[in-house]
């Protein structure tokens, strides 16, 4: 390129003249059409290389030059809709003269109707045990303010679960500050909000999507869990076992139970339920060593439990001197895995229907 800005603009312009006259005539599809532009007015196009010299050329001509290089680009927009234009005609006359369908070809028939999701399943399922042993059904919103999913739970505030890492934290557009905003970690939410508009005697079950930052074979960041709770005097946990105990064979049949002993902020006692492995007990305890699923233990967890903490009924409203309770909350997915023997928690949320169609 000469020294000379203004020889060099000039030239750069004659380049373009010749160069969108015969790029765009050869091409011969839209896209190539399109391609060829940005080849001439795109960031490295040979139209904005010309620009770049604007900068050496002498105050007083700018305007000039710069109406010339305008010029110039009006030129090459031009061409580039009418050669476009002529493609769209082109190819509209093609497809006018190809061979037509053939409109009596029969059509493709749908391929199966489809059917509920077995996690869905399984819930109606949970629910309905629990209908049959009194329990009233109520719902709870997904989005949900940090007070119903953590504090009236009587969670402390630097417990793991309230951290960024555990939780996902979301902003509601319009709330203020101070009404911190999660996707709820556990349905125990509907626990506190149903606790907190209604006086016992009380047993409601609910189930729903919950939210946490877990990924592997038995833990997924979208899950599902059913909730229950019966707030009542004279409550004891010998009602929750027996509750219990009897939801998980009217479920499995007479499986193992066991009761294992556990903590959560909202419960005291608290207590964890595991049901006998259905991938590796065979009652002998045969095969158990290898089982990735138990991770050799023989047992699944299933459930979370315990007798209602004072604190937390005194925070929803309720006299914790008069009454007592038992609340519990699953994880369906756990269930339908046990239930079906689905070895991997994200075959559930793969949608391939080759698995959905064995359901
Ligand atoms: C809770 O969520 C408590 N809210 C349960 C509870 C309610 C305890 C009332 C006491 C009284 P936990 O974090 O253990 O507890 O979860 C309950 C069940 O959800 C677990 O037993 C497990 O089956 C299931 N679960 C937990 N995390 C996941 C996950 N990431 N993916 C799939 N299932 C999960």
């Amino acid at each position: 390129m000469t020294d000379d800005p203004l020889a060099a603009i000039e030239s750069g312009l004659a380049e373009v003249g010749v160069e969108y006259r015969s790029r765009f005539a050869a091409a011969s599809t839209e896209q190539a059409l399109r391609v060829e532009r940005a080849e001439i007015l795109g960031k490295k196009g040979t139209l904005t290389g010309v620009l770049k010299v604007m900068g050496r050329v002498p105050a007083s001509e700018r305007p000039r030059v710069g109406e010339r290089i305008n010029a110039v680009r009006g030129e090459v927009d031009a061409a580039f809709e009418a050669r476009l234009a002529e493609l769209r005609v082109e190819a509209r006359r093609a497809e006018l003269a190809a061979p037509p369908y053939d409109l009596s070809l029969p059509g493709r028939a749908p391929s199966g109707r489809g059917h509920r999701h077995p996690v869905l399943t399984v819930r109606d399922e949970i629910l309905d045990i629990f209908r049959s042993l009194g329990f009233a059904v109520a719902w709870g919103p997904e989005v949900e303010l940090e007070q119903n999913n953590f504090t009236k739970l009587a969670f402390p505030p630097d417990h793991p679960a309230v951290d960024m890492q555990d939780t996902f934290w979301v902003r509601v557009v319009g709330s203020p500050e101070s009404a911190r905003t999660l996707l709820r970690t556990h349905t125990s939410n509907v626990q506190v909000r149903e606790m907190s508009t209604n006086q016992p005697p009380l047993a409601v079950v609910s189930g729903g999507s919950v939210y946490r930052r877990d990924d592997d074979v038995t833990h997924s960041p979208m899950f599902h869990q059913i909730e229950g709770f019966l707030v009542g005097e004279a409550v004891s946990f010998a009602e929750l076992k027996g509750c219990l105990t009897e939801f998980v064979h009217r479920l499995y049949g007479e499986r193992n139970v066991r009761f294992r002993p556990s903590y959560f902020p909202f419960v005291e006692p608290g207590a964890e339920v595991d049901v006998a492995c259905v991938f590796c007990d065979d009652g002998a305890g045969g095969g158990r060593s290898s089982c990735r699923v138990c991770k050799a233990t023989g047992w699944l967890e299933i459930l979370g439990c315990g007798m209602v903490h004072p604190k937390v009924l005194e925070l929803c409203g309720i006299d914790s001197e008069r009454f007592t309770g038992f609340a519990f909350g699953m994880g369906i997915e756990r269930v339908a895995m046990l239930r079906y023997g689905i070895p991997d928690i994200r075959l559930l949320f793969e949608n391939d229907p080759r698995f959905l169609a064995q359901f």
